[in-house]
Order: structure tokens, then sequence, then C-alpha cells
């Protein structure tokens, strides 16, 4: 966390955009994928159905056109049996689209159309509920995902001439399915006598899905990159860059302590208000520091220019100020003197002082010292000694005391 906090504001807002991206993507995959499988699967319901129905049409159409025309059926024209007929034909159709077509039957005559686990899972579910025509489901054949759909058939008027009362049934068909042996007579009508059976391979399916899914989520994925880019590059133009800019600024200024620089503000929102008034408070600032400049200044000439030599020291003697008057009575040139302790400006004359040390001896003496002349000797550079005038004042300020000490050559 520490680390995400160090991050330049571009690289957070990368980051954040990133994962925006990512959780879109997911997301948007998630659920176009939700959306292109149910579609998918409602297409192949339809296709299923539409295949049921034409196996159910075939047949009835056969039947008519038999009876319209006299064609009898025999064991020879086999093939030509409406229901044995639409079978083949919709093996045949499967065959080619790469579906299986089946009808099946738990009773059945032609162990072809025996009904395998699931579409005997299924038949039972027909006969349990009457109101179910149809059932479709996501299974699995030999390790293949495989879509599958069942309708029910039910048994009408005319399927009883093969499928009910044995007597009745054409000779031909009590030939070859004896009643004895053939499990597929005695039904009644509007009984379910078996089902329509489409399989249909998921992965001729999913082909497409897949094929709807890129195409989805590379368009909505399009948009939403080119949204999220503007969206990063006004970021960029309107909020890092001027922060940018403002931070090298202020660094400049740090660095070279010039207050001159300014930084072009060219909108009006929050961070245009933000430059506007640091561009302010950088004129302020100038304008303060000029005085100060201009004022310390007029103290310097004014110090400079005395007729006594000043001398500006800290409560434990360190010397902080010294004038051209008191460079010439001393001896000192202002660098060398400045920092020093004004002991080295006391000679060895005035011995209490010398002994005690000055901090030491204003701490005890200073009260009397203040606002009063006072004679004192003094120590040239050279050692030599010269007496002088003296009158102390004393400043507190930011809590520190210093004194200010105004000495001149007594009248010869
Ligand atoms: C003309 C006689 C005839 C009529 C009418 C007939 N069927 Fe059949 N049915 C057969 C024969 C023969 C088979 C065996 C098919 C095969 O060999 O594939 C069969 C098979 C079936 C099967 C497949 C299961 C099995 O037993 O092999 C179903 C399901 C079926 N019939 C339903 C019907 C329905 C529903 C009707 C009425 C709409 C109907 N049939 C009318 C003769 C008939």
């Amino acid at each position: 966390m520490a680390s995400m906090r160090n991050l330049s504001l571009t690289a957070k807002v990368n980051l954040v955009i990133a994962l925006i991206l990512l959780l879109f993507f997911a997301l948007s995959t998630y659920f176009s994928h939700r959306q292109q499988t149910r579609f998918i699967i409602g297409e192949a319901v339809e296709k299923s159905r539409i295949i049921a129905f034409e196996a159910i049409n075939t047949r009835e159409y056969l039947s008519n056109q038999y009876q319209i025309g006299r064609v009898e059926l025999s064991e020879e024209r086999y093939g030509l049996i409406p229901v044995v007929a639409s079978n083949r034909i919709g093996a045949l159709v499967g065959q080619d689209i790469g579906y299986a077509i089946r009808q099946v039957s738990d009773r059945y005559r032609n162990p072809r159309n025996a009904p395998d686990a699931f579409e005997s899972a299924v038949l039972q579910t027909f006969y349990e509920d009457r109101e179910r025509q149809e059932y479709y489901s996501i299974s699995v054949i030999d390790g293949e995902r495989v879509f599958r759909y069942m309708q029910a058939f039910t048994a009408d008027e005319s399927c009883l001439e093969c499928h009910g009362n044995p007597e009745d049934a054409p000779d031909y068909i009590k030939a070859l399915f004896p009643e004895e042996e053939d499990p597929a007579y005695h039904y009644q009508i509007g009984e379910v006598i078996g089902a329509a059976s489409v399989t249909i391979p998921m992965e001729r399916l999913a082909h497409q899905i897949y094929a709807n899914l890129r195409t989805e989520v590379l368009m909505t994925g399009g948009i939403f990159l080119a949204l999220i880019t503007c969206l990063g590059l006004l970021i960029r133009l309107s909020v890092t860059r001027p922060l940018a800019q403002l931070g090298s600024v202020v660094s400049d200024i740090v660095r070279t302590g010039r207050l001159e620089e300014k930084i072009p503000s060219r909108t009006g929102d929050e961070i245009g208000a933000l430059i506007v008034g640091f561009n302010d408070m950088i004129d302020n600032l100038r304008e303060k520091t000029e005085h100060l400049e201009e004022s310390e200044r007029r103290f310097r000439l004014l110090t400079e220019n005395a007729h006594d030599a000043i001398v500006s020291f800290l409560a434990n003697g360190q010397i902080i100020l010294f004038n051209r008057r008191a460079e010439r009575l001393f001896g000192y040139g202002k660098k060398e003197v400045l920092g020093m302790s004004i002991d080295h400006l006391i000679h060895p004359e005035c011995v209490s002082l010398r002994e005690s040390g000055a901090e030491a001896y204003l701490r005890r003496e200073g009260e009397k010292l203040l606002y009063r002349s006072h004679s004192i000797v003094c120590r040239r550079r050279d050692g030599s000694a010269v007496p002088l005038e003296l009158s102390l004042s004393v400043t507190d300020s930011e809590g520190h005391r210093f004194y200010t000490a105004f000495l001149r050559e007594p009248p010869a």
C-alpha cells in the first residue's frame, strides 16, 4: 500500500484505468458468454423443433398420399412405411448436418430405435407428466458435450392401425412383427408412444458462440478502450500535466530562490483555480521579499554609515553584526569576526568580564549595563587596548535575546 502511495499520479491513473478495463473485459466476457449461450441454446431448440415437426409432417404427408393414391404397403415396400421413411430421412439429414436425429421408444420394434439412458429417462418424464411435450438440456456423450432435445409423440387414431390391436394391423406388419414378439402393439389414443430425439454436438454451437462473443467483446471493448483513452487523455491534460508543471516550478523556486516564474493557466476548473492561487501567492511573496530586501538594505545603510561602532551579539556572546566603523575600530574584517565570541573583543584589563566569560557575565550583570554609558577597555585584533564608551541595548526576538553594543572613543 505504501508503494502504491508513492506512485506518480499518472501511474495511479493508468493503474486504475487498467484495472477498470480488466474488470470490464472480465464482466463483459462473462455476461456476453451467458447471453450468447442462452441465445444459441434458444436457436438449437428452435432448430430441433423444426426437425421434429418435419418428421411428423413427413409421416402424415406420406400417409395421406398413400390413401389418396391407394398405395398398398407390403414387406417389400417396408422403407415406404411413413414412420420408417420419416425416420430414415431424418437419419440421412442428420448425417449431412452433423446432428443425430432419431425416433425412439421404450417399446421399440426396431432395436435401432432403442433409447439410450438419457432418452429413457426423458421418456419416463413424458409418461409421468402428460403436459410435458418437450425436454432439452446439455449432456455428455463419449466425453463430448452435446445439446439434446426430445419431443414426445402421442398416439392418435392413425397410429393404432399398426400400434393398436394386433388383429387390426395390416398383414405384412403382423408377419414382420408377430404379436407375441412385438411390444409396440396395444397403445391407446393419447398415450406417449415415443419421441423424436435430436442431438447436436456443442462444439458446433460453441463455435458460433465464440465467433459472436469475439465480435461483441471486441466491439464493446474497442468502444470502452476509446472512452477510457479519452478519459485518460483528459485527466492527463487537465490534471496531471498542470500539476507536474506546478511541481517543477515549485522545485525551481526552492532551488534558485527566485520568485519570477509563473505557471500559465488555461482552464477555469479547480486545477486552474489552484494555479491562479499559486501565481497570486508567488506575486504576494515576491512583493514581501522585495519589501524585506529594501528594509534590510536601509538597515544595512543605517548601521554601516553610523558614526558609532555597532556590534550585535547573542546571549552566548556570539557576534552577529559588525559594522564598518567597528571593523575600523577593532581591526577585524566582518567575515572573520561574525560567529566569534565577544570575549575576543574584551581586553584582559576588564578582569571580571574576562574571567566569567561573556555569557555568564551578561546573565549576571546585563541588566545593570543597559541603557547607560559605561567605560570599557576593549582589545583590538593586534592585542592593543582601546578604551571605549559603551551603551548596550537588548532585544528579544523569536525566543532569542540579542544585545547591541554602541561603542565610541571617548572625547579626547
Ligand atoms: C403403417 C404402419 C404404421 C403406422 C400407421 C404407424 N407406425 Fe409406428 N412403426 C411402424 C413400424 C413398421 C415401425 C418400425 C420402424 C423401423 O423399423 O424403424 C414403427 C416404429 C415406430 C416408432 C419407433 C420405435 C420402434 O418401435 O421401433 C415410433 C416412435 C412410432 N412408430 C410411432 C408411431 C406413431 C406416433 C404413429 C402414429 C402417428 C405410428 N407410429 C404409426 C409402423 C407404423
